[in-house]
């Protein structure tokens, strides 16, 4: 299955929840770009430019996604590519994390984690336009869990009944 969504809406910290629950294992696109590359995103963006960032996720994905009892977690600009989704192998679940702009935002403020498209005068005004831009992208997921004042916890869960919709009514089957 594959988590989608924007930056800061929980993708990487919610998928080895969800594949520990699933008995699956996960897997963060970005950390296996940075592993192959030696780079980090942030370096990739300054060095290669996004057009050759773009190209290396994609081929990361095609690769990823062949795989079977995996959770994914692509980075939130993945799945902005008209098609992708619908391009999913059988029986791939997608899931949009949904996640208010102001909390992406805080979340992503709080990570640490540099995202080299929001390193604008206006990191709030860059998301909010992104973000518009890009949610009729995530829409195109199977699924949808809003996590906006969620935990990751709570939202593994809600993911956890929509891919197992009887797991919770039998927790010994
Ligand atoms: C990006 C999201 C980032 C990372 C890169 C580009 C995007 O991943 O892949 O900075 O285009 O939204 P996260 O969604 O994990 O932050």
């Amino acid at each position: 299955m594959v988590l989608v969504g924007f930056m800061g809406c929980g993708k990487t910290t919610v998928a080895p929840l969800v594949a520990g629950a699933l008995g699956w294992s996960s897997i963060d696109f970005d950390e296996v770009i940075v592993d192959r590359t030696g780079k980090s995103i942030a370096d990739l963006f300054e060095e290669y430019g996004e057009a050759r960032f773009r190209e290396i996720e994609a081929e990361v994905g095609s690769e990823l996604l062949a795989r079977d009892g995996v959770v994914l977690a692509p980075g939130g600009g993945w799945a902005v590519h008209a098609g992708r989704l619908e391009a999913l192998p059988t029986g791939t679940a997608s899931v949009w994390l949904r996640v208010a702009v102001d909390e992406a935002i805080r979340r992503v403020t709080s990570s640490g984690r540099l995202r080299p498209l929001l390193k604008t005068e206006s990191p709030a005004e860059t998301a909010r336009a992104l973000l518009a831009e890009r949610e009729p992208h995530y829409a195109r997921a199977q699924h949808e869990v809003d996590t906006t004042g969620l935990s990751p916890e709570d939202v593994t869960r809600r993911i956890v009944a929509i891919l197992r919709p009887t797991h919770d009514l039998n927790p010994d089957s």
